[in-house]
This record gives structure tokens, C-alpha cells and sequence, in this order.
């Protein structure tokens, strides 16, 4: 399989998605629906997405700004915050408007300012969530001023995920875009109730991309990307086979001038390559046997729905990734902007 020439896998999901709304909406949808059946949407718009008719209107916002021919299912989102009810949250899921519930900390990233600001303030909401089985997609930070960045994710397990679980075992909760050999460790040990979601950039890059030789604002995501260790960590755990991991891009477009700042914005757009990037990693890991399970029969696995019946073929040519894109009027810079791929979606 390894030297194959061409890969045909089932359509894959993406299980972690920012398609903001507008202008921006149109620019940057169809490069995920390209690749992508479905995607797990996220709710921090400004002003966020806390109520199912909100959720609604914002699915529908995206079904309308998708192109002609491309087939592609948004998959909704509630974004919890200190006052939000448990009726609400039951009612969403119920009919249908949220598959998922997230988590933001308050001020851990970019939109979370309306992010919850203590776990308890929402323990009413995660009991009914486990008691109907909605998953809890969690962004695992800290954010205290006395925790450094680089130890956000670890501090989060100890303080919040590992009680969390303990207390509540039948709560089904995503730790997305994990970036730490804790969190692998995390994960393994949590039994059923917990997976992860994986980007492609911190599969791709440690620190020193962000830092050496000068100060790379397009390698800039939340969480950071770690020291090398974890990133070996995390190519291990997601070309490993296990059900556990799955694949969520947490693409992320910014205009170019918001990322090339005096404060540059938190995140990657790499919706435009998102395959061809994982496939790079799975292929220099010898495991791309193992990548349909991950892009494409994990994810629905976990929350309960069926994997896609039609297919998407690849094959091995080169792939030259632009310096920039047109999305929206605004130029964004792609993850692996200059770079050459291996992998070209043929089908
Ligand atoms: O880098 C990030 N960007 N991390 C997040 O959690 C949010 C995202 C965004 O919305 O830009
Ligand atoms: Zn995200």
C-alpha cells in the first residue's frame, strides 16, 4: 500500500471547522467543500452562536453560500457560556439544530471573550448533555496569567478534563485540536467516552517554526504548536489506527494583514490543502493504510452517524501550494504557502 500509486478512501469529514460568516463565508466554503462531506462547524462568531435559531439561521447562511454542484453538510454547534440553559441545549439537540456543544474557556482564543469563565457556572447543561448523549467538544486551555502558554493544554487536563470525566462518565466529550503527549496519554487512558481531534499543522510543526529565524505569524494557532516531543506524540496517536483520533482541521482564516500585525490574529487556513497535508503525514509515517479510518470512519463512529458512501481518489504528483489566496476580496495566506505536496486529489 505504501508505494501505491493512487488512494481512493471514503469522502472524509472534517470534525473541526471555522467558516465565519459574510463575504468570508463565500471565499473560504468552497475549499473545504471540495475535499470535505461534512464539517463540524464552529460556533465563535461575533456575536457567537449560543441558540438554536441562531444555529439554524447560520446553517442555512452556509447551505446559501455554497456553489453550484458542491454537496456538503454543515453540522451545527452550540457555543456555551456562563448563562446558558440546559433547555435550550436540550431542545437544539433534539430537533435537530446542534450536533455538538463547545467549550471555550473565556478569553482562551480568538472569539471566546463570551466563553465560560468557570466549569460550574455551566454543570446544570453538562449533566443534561450527558444524560441525552450530546458530545462536548472541548477547546482544553487554561487561561490564568500565571500558567504559561506553553502549558495551557496539560494544566487544562489536570484541572478540569480529568475531574470532568471522573465526575461525569457518561458525558461523550471531543478534546479538540490536541497538541501534547499529555493530552495522547489522556486520551488512551479515558476509555469510550473521550476521542480527539488532530489539525494537520501541529502534525506538521513544532515551536521552532513559529520562532526560528524570525517571527512566523502564519504558523500562529491556539493552542500553540509544542516543543518537538509532541509533536512526535501526536503523529504517532493519529496514524495509529486507534478509533480515538480523528480528523478536525480547525482551519482558521485571517486576513493576511490580521496575521502579518503588531498582534497578530490565532489561526491556519488550511482548508485549502487539508488532505494532501495529512496525507503527507501519514505517508512519511508509512501508515496510510491507516488514513481512511482517520479522515473519514472515526469521527462518524464517535458521533453516531454514518460514514460517507461516495469516495475521493488521490494520487502521487506535486502539488504547488500559492503564496496567497483570493477568499472574499482579502488576501489569506494557506498552510504550506510556497510548498510543494505530494499528493493531488484527482477524484
Ligand atoms: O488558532 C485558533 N484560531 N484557535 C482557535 O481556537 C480559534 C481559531 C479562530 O477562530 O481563529
Ligand atoms: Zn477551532
Amino acid at each position: 500500500m505504501d508505494q501505491a500509486e493512487t488512494l481512493t478512501i471514503r469522502r472524509p469529514d472534517d470534525w473541526h471547522l471555522h467558516l465565519r460568516d459574510g463575504d468570508v463565508l463565500r471565499g473560504v466554503l468552497p475549499y473545504t467543500a471540495r475535499q470535505f462531506a461534512r464539517a463540524i462547524v464552529m460556533p465563535n462568531l461575533s456575536p457567537p452562536v449560543t441558540t438554536a435559531a441562531e444555529a439554524q439561521a447560520y446553517r442555512e447562511r452556509i447551505v446559501d453560500a455554497l456553489p453550484d454542484g458542491l454537496d456538503f453538510t454543515p453540522l451545527m454547534t452550540c457555543y456555551l457560556t456562563d448563562s446558558t440553559s440546559p433547555d435550550e441545549i436540550e431542545r437544539g439537540y433534539g430537533e435537530g439544530a446542534f450536533v455538538a456543544a463547545k467549550l471555550y474557556p473565556a478569553h482562551a482564543t480568538t472569539g471566546s471573550a463570551h466563553g465560560v469563565t468557570d466549569i460550574a457556572h455551566i454543570r446544570g447543561v453538562l449533566v443534561g448533555m450527558e444524560r441525552i448523549g450530546m458530545p462536548l467538544l472541548v477547546h482544553g486551555e487554561v487561561t490564568d496569567d500565571e500558567t504559561d502558554i506553553f502549558d495551557r493544554e496539560a494544566v487544562f487536563i489536570e484541572r478540569i478534563l480529568a475531574p470532568l470525566i471522573r465526575d461525569m462518565p457518561g458525558l461523550r466529550i471531543v478534546f479538540e485540536h490536541i497538541t501534547t503527549a499529555e493530552a495522547v496519554s489522556f486520551v488512551e487512558q479515558a476509555g469510550p467516552q473521550a476521542a480527539a481531534t488532530i489539525t494537520p499543522q501541529h502534525l506538521h510543526i513544532n515551536r521552532n517554526a513559529m520562532l526560528v529565524g524570525g517571527i512566523r505569524p502564519h504558523a500562529y494557532c491556539l493552542p500553540v504548536a509544542k516543543r518537538e516531543k509532541h509533536r512526535l506524540a501526536l503523529r504517532k496517536a493519529a496514524t495509529s489506527g486507534s478509533a480515538k483520533y480523528f480528523l478536525g482541521t480547525d482551519s482558521a482564516p485571517h486576513a493576511k494583514s490580521a496575521k502579518e500585525n503588531a498582534c497578530g490574529c490565532a489561526g491556519i487556513f488550511n482548508a485549502p490543502f487539508a488532505l494532501e497535508s495529512y496525507l503527507a503525514v501519514f505517508d512519511e509515517e508509512g501508515a496510510l493504510d491507516c488514513f481512511e479510518g482517520f479522515a473519514s470512519l472515526h469521527g462518524p463512529q464517535f458521533y453516531g452517524l454514518e460514514p460517507n458512501q461516495d469516495t475521493i481518489t488521490f494520487a502521487r504528483a506535486q502539488v504547488q501550494v500559492p503564496e496567497q489566496l483570493e477568499a472574499a476580496g482579502a488576501p489569506i495566506v494557506p498552510f504550506h504557502a510556497g510548498e510543494t505536496l505530494g499528493w493531488k486529489q484527482v477524484d
